[in-house]
């Protein structure tokens, strides 16, 4: 498969690397331009490119940058696209959103609503990027992690599902893109290790708990 990442920091790197290492082609973009991401493609062994290039190039497109950086991408770029959504809000580093903080609506709604045109699903929201090469396991191991996704298009979620199985990862699906809120920043959910039947539990306690700020980092 071809992903087109856009951002190439912490997660957009770690999925990059993940995804060439299983034989994926990957081309990394972010805001300064391939001129900056020269000795990273090189390490990651990926291709780089200005953004619509690596949207472009993507059979599946990696939206892999802070939340408040949503609003300055072209959208018409996205349109028909497969986009893995892994922003996570955090109030402190992002734009105050009072939709969010007021449990109006889901991030990925949000980013979903700015790409009216493509098919968003929520991926990659609830692994730390130090997490994702290490808990990778073949179809069928014992001890494989299960990763959330969520999204309004079953298609796309098919597709995001068997890209995650080819990476090493089984996954929950957890609903639309409504129920996205299920595994957002601090919900039990959110960033812990947990198999299948784990993730499912988690996933339906989530409006009973939240994590203790920051608790997922420990
Ligand atoms: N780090 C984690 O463990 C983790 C886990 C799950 C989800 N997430 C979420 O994933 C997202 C990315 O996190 P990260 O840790 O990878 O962040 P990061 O290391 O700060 O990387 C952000 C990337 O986004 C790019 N970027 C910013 N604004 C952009 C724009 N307007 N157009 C194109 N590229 C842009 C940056 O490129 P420039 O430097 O050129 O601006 C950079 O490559 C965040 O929403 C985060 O909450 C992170």
């Amino acid at each position: 498969m071809k992903i087109g990442s856009v951002g190439a920091g912490f997660i957009g790197r770690a999925v990059a690397k993940l995804a060439v290492e299983h034989g994926h082609q990957v081309m990394l973009s972010n805001s300064r331009g391939p001129r900056t991401l020269t000795s990273t493609a090189i390490s990651v062994r990926a291709g780089i490119g200005k953004v619509a290039d690596a949207v472009a190039f993507g059979d599946v497109v990696l939206l892999a940058i802070p939340f408040y950086a949503v609003a300055d991408l072209d959208p018409a770029v996205f349109v028909g696209k497969i986009v893995m959504d892994a922003c996570n809000y955090y109030p402190g580093r992002d734009e105050p959103v009072p939709e969010l903080d007021d449990g109006f609506a889901t991030t990925s709604e949000i980013v979903q609503r700015h790409f009216a045109g493509a098919k968003v699903v929520k991926a990659w929201n609830a692994i730390l990027e130090r997490d994702i090469e290490k808990d990778a396991r073949p179809t069928g191991a014992s001890d494989r992690r299960a990763l959330p996704i969520a999204g309004n298009d079953s298609d796309a979620k098919l597709v995001v599902a068997t890209l995650f199985d080819s990476l090493g990862y089984d996954v929950v699906d957890a609903g639309t893109l409504g129920e996205g809120w299920r595994f957002e920043r601090a919900r039990p959910a959110y960033c812990v290790r947990l198999d299948r039947a784990g993730l499912e539990d988690k996933l339906m306690e989530a409006g009973a708990v939240q994590q203790a700020e920051g608790a997922w980092r420990d």
